[in-house]
């Protein structure tokens, strides 16, 4: 039996046999009376981490994201979203669904969309033109490659949107990997948006679970949304105690998957048969984006990586993803940079 080594995701861990301990031990209550007493723990322990009012647990990210657009809009609004990011390309048009809003994509070179492409996007208050009532931006960039948007950028683009009265939503899933590489507290990011969605099944590891933050009144609505969209759970203690352990013993680690994420770069990169892809040509946090040189095809490479027991996957525009975790050690990233390169080399004969 070979062992497999997956980076298609950092989603693809499953429960440590302590998280699994700590979930089955956890003490519960039905969470639609406000009574689980692990939810309503792990809501105010991250409420805390953010300096938010008010937090609510919700299945996915995706879940969380969508209820913030309903709690910040209106049918027939529109919302700046960038052009790469994982509300336009991956919530199967959610927004034109739950919300009734299009979305504007402007473009940016790697998650950072330029303030005055902002301020261009924004409507003017004529009649036949929609209002612009939110901006969402995406902290870690999933498909720009993991990059990190800077904490300047993020206060400037708040301090505009005060001014405008536009809401600013932070699709912050994994907040978590640019905390850990910048060293920055989740609280100085989360100042500068009315919410921010943060996941705890992506590098931490819980098999479920997402959290909105934000101040009362908009915990409140999505409270009543969470409900609306079938989201209201029971005893679901039992998954906020992954995520409380997720918290506790995997956000340290999140560090180790950069480091991996930069050494399976640099030694498939030295081989000369594919670059580094990520949109700011270097790899912030635990992704990783592949362009196969010299005519190899992306999915062939996906294949023969498949054949040695590597899975990896496509990612944005004809690159392939590696995606580190805290279940790939530092002998299985060497492990599989020799696979990979052993690939593209049978690959390019
Ligand atoms: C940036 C980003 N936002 C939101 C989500 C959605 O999370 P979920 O799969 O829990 O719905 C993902 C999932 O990969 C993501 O990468």
């Amino acid at each position: 039996m070979h062992n497999i080594i997956d980076l298609r995701s950092d989603t693809v861990t499953k429960p440590t046999e302590e998280m699994r301990i700590c979930m089955a031990q956890a003490d519960v209550g039905d969470d639609i009376y406000g009574e689980d007493p692990t939810i309503n723990h792990l809501q105010e322990y991250i409420a805390d981490i953010f300096q938010k009012e008010a937090a609510l647990f919700v299945p996915t990210g995706v879940m969380s994201n969508q209820i913030a657009l309903a709690i910040h809009t209106k049918k027939g609004d529109e919302i700046i979203v960038e052009s790469q990011s994982h509300l336009f390309h991956y919530e199967t048009s959610a927004p034109s669904i739950i919300s009734g809003v299009q979305m504007y994509c402007v473009p940016s070179q790697y998650g950072e969309i330029p303030l005055e492409s902002i301020s261009e996007a924004i409507r003017p208050p004529d009649y036949y033109f929609p209002t612009t009532s939110l901006v969402c931006l995406e902290q870690t960039h999933n498909r720009h490659g993991g990059t990190v948007l800077s904490l300047e950028y993020l206060q400037s683009v708040s301090e505009m949107l005060k001014e405008k009265e536009i809401k600013f939503h932070c699709d912050g899933a994994r907040i978590w990997n640019a905390c850990a590489e910048t060293g920055i507290s989740p609280h100085e990011y989360a100042r500068n948006f009315d919410t921010v969605s943060v996941c705890l099944s992506k590098g931490l590891g819980s098999p479920a679970g997402s959290v909105l933050l934000g101040n009362k009144k908009h915990i409140e609505l999505a409270r009543k949304w969470r409900k609306i969209l079938g989201g209201g759970m029971r005893q679901s203690g039992i998954l906020a105690a992954g995520g409380l352990y997720a918290l506790q013993h995997h956000r340290k680690l999140l560090n180790n998957d950069h480091h991996n994420a930069r050494l399976f770069a640099e030694m498939i990169a030295n081989s000369g048969l594919c670059t580094i892809a990520n949109s700011n040509q270097k790899v912030d946090t635990n992704i990783v984006i592949i362009e196969c040189l010299q005519g190899i095809k992306p999915l062939d490479f996906i294949d023969e990586c498949k054949k040695r027991h590597l899975i990896i996957s496509m990612g944005r525009s004809n690159c392939v993803r590696a995606v580190f975790h805290f279940q790939v050690s530092t002998d299985q990233t060497i492990q599989a940079a020799q696979i990979a390169v052993e690939a593209l080399q049978v690959l390019a004969q």
